[in-house]
């Protein structure tokens, strides 16, 4: 029997015991470090002599994997092993497909502290960040299972006297899978297990910044039964192989998150009907964010300012769902820049493979340079009233850094930064609030502080984002609780982990039978 879905709990690793555990899990996977990974197609495990090297960003001395790379010879080989696999995986019983999501759910779930350590050194997520990633993977393991088994019972339409209609959901093909680095197991998880369990084999071309956890997932839906050639795992340089996956003529689905740039490079390029194609592909884009939150005149303000500051420094602020601009009223701008000050005072930095601060480095030289750089830019367009600092002798450490007085239109106003930094912009009333907050091109994340209930309704309605607060941050969705996508350039609203998002990675059909 399948039990209703409930979401992983947190680790609270101010217990002494939890503590123990995870400082376990990081003594064995230091001594895993500087491993060789293979590419994984059709069960083959591969290893290349060019390798993608990753590095701990906060040591960046240290070497935590080197993963093959693959050419576009092994693309190939990995599209013949998907179309092969789509044969038999596509009519595979829904509810053994669902099985090998659940049994691997069960897997992570035993070795959640491993998984975690990884994440640590891969990605350098904080402890409670790199727990939270683990738990959205579990999560998207066991919800998209369920969401398979419910799908497989069709919909209903209606019959006729001498007529039988049949409404049902089947698979649409292989396709490619291109997640990003700053969820490196729970995007990869999702993303992944989603078509998946739908019947569709995959391409996962993993980010060059974190190929090791994603590596490990592949291992863990193995050993949880997944046949050969189903998921296939081509990590590799995005320049050699990325537009290769894209453009063929079997994929039939590209599931990416990343940046607008490369969102919209491949919403373009799948649009075109390549020589043997015989479908439209699809594109799920779920791209960058330039999130708000707007605080009114009758806020509690001490929540404001702990709202602003968790969602705008948490994991270093690279989350597309991260609070880069506070849009606060006149009358209430200055006592929540002074709180938010005193509480980003109390947060810890440093090397997360070796303490549990609160944040560590950002992922690496090109975002450290760019995210330094927006500071410079801060400068001249605001207020630097704390933070500012940036360290890249050992790892790409970046402080906690708040601008104010900005002009809605300035440069860190508009433009995704992806660190640790948060712009605060000081409004007359609530409409215009809401007039700068909606000022972006993106449309992710949002969230309103205010105890006004009339406020309230309106953000419902006029505040365009995906994903909308009341008094609370605008990061940290949950799988099946808050699914997660945003409008205009933030991507395709494909709301990951909500009722909806199987049927991106599925067909209608119809049978209609007279007799
Ligand atoms: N889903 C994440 C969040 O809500 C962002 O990818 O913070």
């Amino acid at each position: 029997m399948v039990l209703p879905f409930k979401h992983e709990p947190f680790t609270d690793f101010k217990v002494e015991e939890n503590k123990k555990q995870l400082e376990t899990a990081l003594t064995a996977v230091r001594k895993e470090l500087g491993r060789e990974y293979p590419l994984v197609i059709n069960g083959e495990k591969i290893y290349t002599d060019d390798k993608l090297v990753s590095i701990n960003s906060a040591n960046k001395e240290e070497v935590v994997g080197k993963v093959s790379k693959a050419t576009k010879e092994h693309v190939e080989q990995a599209f013949e092993a998907a179309v092969k696999a789509y044969e038999t995986w596509r009519k595979v019983p829904a509810e053994d497909r669902a099985h090998v999501l659940f049994r691997a759910a069960a897997i992570v779930r035993r070795r959640k502290h491993e998984f975690s350590a990884w994440l640590i050194q891969d990605a350098g997520k904080p402890w409670d960040q790199a727990d939270g990633d683990i738990a959205e993977g579990i999560d998207f393991l066991e919800y998209y299972g369920r969401q398979m088994l419910e799908l497989d019972q069709g919909k209903h339409v209606e019959d006729r006297i001498t007529e039988n209609n049949k409404y049902f959901y089947k698979a649409m093909g292989p396709g490619v899978v291109i997640p990003p680095w700053n969820f490196a197991f729970a995007i990869v998880c999702g993303t992944v297990a989603a078509p998946i369990v739908a019947g569709n084999p995959v391409l996962l071309k993993p980010s060059e910044n974190t190929p090791v956890i994603a590596y490990k997932l592949v291992e863990v839906l193995e050993e949880a039964g997944l046949p050969k050639g189903v998921l296939n795992f081509v990590s590799g340089d995005p320049k050699e192989i990325g537009d290769y996956l894209v453009d063929h003529k079997d994929t039939h689905f590209i599931n990416f998150t990343g940046s607008r740039a490369t969102g919209v490079r491949i919403f373009e390029r799948a649009a075109k009907i390549q020589e043997g194609q015989q479908h439209l592909k699809r594109v799920i884009a779920e791209m960058g964010g330039k999130d708000t939150i707007i605080v009114d005149e009758t806020a509690d303000l001490d929540l404001a300012a702990e709202s602003i500051v968790h969602s705008a420094f948490g994991f270093s602020g690279q989350k597309c769902s991260a609070c880069s601009r506070a849009i606060i009223h006149e009358n209430v701008y200055d006592e929540v820049i002074e709180k938010s000050i005193e509480i980003a005072k109390t947060l810890t930095v440093g090397n997360p493979s070796e303490e549990n601060v609160y944040m560590a480095s950002v992922i690496n030289q090109t975002q450290f340079d760019k995210i330094k750089n927006y500071i410079e830019i801060g400068k001249e367009e605001g207020e630097l009233v704390f933070g500012g600092e940036a360290d890249d002798t050992k790892g790409f450490f970046i402080y906690p850094t708040i601008f104010k007085d900005l002009d809605p239109k300035a440069r860190i106003m508009q433009e995704e930064i992806f660190g640790p930094v948060v712009a605060f912009a000081k409004a007359k009333d609530f409409d215009e609030l809401l007039e700068i907050a909606n000022n972006t091109e993106y449309g992710l994340t949002g969230a309103v502080i205010s105890t006004n209930r009339a406020h309230l309704e309106r953000a419902r309605e006029d505040f365009h984002v995906g994903n909308l607060y009341f008094n609370r941050g605008c990061t940290a969705a949950i799988v099946g609780y808050q699914p997660f996508g945003g409008f205009k350039m933030s991507g395709t609203d494909s709301k990951a982990g909500g009722p909806d998002y199987l049927q991106h990675f599925l067909e209608a059909k119809i049978v209609s039978e007279q007799f």
